[in-house]
């Protein structure tokens, strides 16, 4: 996997419009900051969330032909918050508040949280019936993550006490190969790109992916780049890995199913070993010991997990809903291989 360097891809409305024509500009240029930003469902709004990932991509890749100095630049940083404003509110609404009770146990509070979902039915679909389009469409939708493996939850670090730093960095090391690039989840997901016949290079599908895909993405940028949502960025790991064997083994088997070999499904075998260790650390090293060692998070450790369920089912619905439809998942579809 080379250095990232990302393309921008076209606008989508006058918000990733303004955007990028100000990144083709030096960044002292600065830009126009809108005052409010009326979006009716800001969760599916192409153009907000393409705007507000592109900014959040200035911390993560180069973009070509872009300033680097962009990503601290104080009218992008603006902007941005601009678009986070109703983004966060979306999601507010979508989530049900912790109860009191909750809050005394972090740790159980997540395994009846995750407990009570039944999780979206695409992971059996595919398992059971799902087509080779969908399985390429759903590693397409998933690259925008998966590229990036890690890194929104790595962002919160240096924010964290010693206890539950010391049990995201033993999470977090697995994820980045434990010392072998090879062997790091975002790199056994572009071997998984490669022998599907996909293009593996970050950022190479930006443009096919629909807002719904891109707010499960900037969902975990923003809660990972702003201190104040530190419990929400642990929560969300949490309630990902807690959530992650079951469907990955089901995708696995999808892949068999359709023929893939090893190179195909090492990625997604990977996560039904190590994510049934990763749960426990996540829900009760990490998320238990943060609100331990900070109880006024506690609620928001609580409501990143609840907004990860509810975003990621937002997704799957438009996945299931595109294919019932006959139609693709994507902005445009991906050509199957021959
Ligand atoms: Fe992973
Ligand atoms: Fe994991």
């Amino acid at each position: 996997m080379a250095a990232r360097l990302i393309e921008l891809p076209p606008a989508r409305g006058p918000l990733s419009e303004g955007l990028f024509a100000a990144l083709e500009e030096p960044s002292g240029e600065g830009m126009e900051v809108p005052d409010a930003i009326d979006s009716v469902d800001p969760i599916a709004d192409e153009d907000l969330q393409l705007a507000l990932y592109v900014a959040y991509e200035l911390h993560y890749t180069a973009i070509r032909g872009v300033d680097e100095g962009w990503e601290w630049a104080p009218s992008l940083i603006g902007f941005r918050a601009a678009l986070e404003r109703p983004f966060e509110a979306a999601v507010a609404a979508l989530v049900e508040p912790a109860a009191e009770e909750e809050l005394a146990s972090v740790g159980a509070a997540l395994q009846q949280i995750v407990a009570e979902d039944p999780g979206p039915p695409l992971s059996r679909h595919m398992e059971i019936e799902g087509r080779l389009e969908q399985m390429l469409e759903l590693v397409v939708h998933r690259s925008a993550y998966q590229l990036k493996e890690s890194d929104p939850h790595s962002w919160a670090i240096p924010r964290l006490s010693p206890r539950p730093k010391a049990a995201l960095l033993e999470v977090q090391a697995d994820e980045y190969g434990g010392g072998d690039p090879e062997r790091m989840h975002a790199v056994l997901f572009a071997n998984t790109m490669a022998a599907l016949g996909l293009d593996p290079t970050y950022g190479r599908y930006l443009e096919r992916l629909p807002a719904v895909t891109l707010a499960t993405v900037n969902l975990m940028s923003g809660f990972g780049l702003h201190r104040r949502r530190r419990g929400a960025i642990v929560g969300h790991l949490a309630a990902f890995e807690m959530t992650s064997s079951i469907p990955n083994r089901r995708y696995g088997n999808a892949l068999r199913r359709l023929g893939f070999g090893r190179e195909a499904t090492h990625f997604y075998d990977e996560h039904v070993e190590a994510d049934a260790v990763h749960e426990n650390i996540a829900a009760w090293d990490l998320a238990g010991g943060l609100a331990a060692d900070e109880p006024e998070v506690a609620a928001d450790i609580l409501f990143g997990a609840r907004a990860l369920l509810q975003v990621e089912a937002r997704w799957a619905r438009h996945l299931m809903d595109s294919w019932e439809r006959g139609d693709s998942s994507l902005c445009e579809p991906v050509a199957v291989p021959a």
